[in-house]
């Protein structure tokens, strides 16, 4: 089977960033969100952030224009009986995923295949929430899509070859890396970044150095592009709690245990970059540590 038209459903951060990914390789791409206002508002992003790539000389202006007008914003779900993949990628709640599969399900023809870009919830459990378990499977894409070369693809239990290997060929054709993760909690890139975040937070939180030495450890130590805590900002801190707590519980190990300075953080509502302030205040022209 050939995936030539994508359905998107989330227009957020990740669902505009697949979106400009797929139809800068020339898919056929719908867009839908609660409203069209928000598909539309993700149509100006991908413009700029396509805008960006052409002043940088990664794509030209024909490629630009040609990618935009692949993208359709729609606003309810029958537009998606023309697609032959749609992926899921809507808020992080298992409840509002299986909610969009109750609806998206009934308009698709039987050969549709589905995606979810969920970074933690068992993709065994979100195809039993639809009515195609054998055409269902995890395409993670990494933050920001259009930028990381990765995509984790996940089968559930119930995952059909023939689906794994039409999606695995799909996503080699975006220009993408695939690597093949097993239905374990939170995969295999945040399994072992996670832990390594947490524990930089732990280092924080006992004192052994503070804020800008644990950076500049791992940056020049370790060659990391980015301090484990400017990750932790980057990535939000409630982001970062709520894989750990994840991992926690669906491994039942305690060396998941997520660090109490981590919660402390994320119950003052300071999540890092999105509120301006975490391990590092973005008020100013430049980070300044906060501890
Ligand atoms: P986001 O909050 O930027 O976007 C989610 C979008 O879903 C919002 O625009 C929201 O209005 C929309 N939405 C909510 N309920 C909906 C419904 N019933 N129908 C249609 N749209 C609905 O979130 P983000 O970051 O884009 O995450 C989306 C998914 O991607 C999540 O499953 C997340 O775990 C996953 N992910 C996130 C990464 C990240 O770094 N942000 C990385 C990889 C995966």
């Amino acid at each position: 089977m050939d995936i030539r038209k994508v359905g998107i459903i989330g227009a957020g951060h990740m669902g505009a960033g697949i979106a400009h990914v797929c139809a800068l390789a020339g898919h056929e791409v719908l867009l839908k969100d609660t409203s069209l206002q928000i598909s539309e508002r993700a149509l100006a992003t991908i413009n700029g952030h396509l805008a960006k790539q052409v002043r940088k000389g990664r794509i030209s202006e024909a490629e630009r224009s040609a990618a935009l007008e692949k993208i359709h914003a729609v606003d309810d779900y029958e537009p998606f009986a023309t697609c032959d993949l749609v992926i899921e990628a809507v808020t992080e709640s298992e409840e509002v995923k299986r909610q969009v599969f109750a609806e998206l399900c009934p308009h698709l023809p039987p050969a549709t295949l589905i995606g979810t870009n969920t970074s933690s919830i068992s993709i065994t459990r979100l195809a039993a929430a639809t009515d195609r378990p054998e055409k269902f499977m995890g395409i993670h894409f990494m933050n920001p899509a259009p930028l990381m070369e990765l995509v984790e693809l996940i089968r559930g239990i119930a995952t059909a070859d023939e689906t794994f290997h039409t999606v695995r060929a799909f996503v080699i054709g975006l220009g993408k890396t695939p690597a093949v993760a097993e239905d374990f909690p939170a995969f295999i890139v945040n399994r072992i970044l996670l832990p390594m975040i947490n524990e930089a937070i732990y280092a924080l939180y006992e004192g052994v150095g503070t804020v800008e030495a644990i950076d500049t450890a791992m940056k020049l130590g370790a060659h990391h592009p980015m301090g484990p805590l400017e990750l932790a900002d980057f990535i939000g801190l409630d982001t970062c709690l709520n894989l750990m707590q994840v991992l926690y519980e669906g491994l039942a190990d305690s060396k998941y245990r997520p660090c109490p300075l981590l919660v402390k953080y994320v119950e003052a509502g300071w999540l890092g970059r999105k509120t301006r302030r975490g391990f590092y205040d973005y008020h100013g022209d430049e980070p300044v540590p906060t501890r």
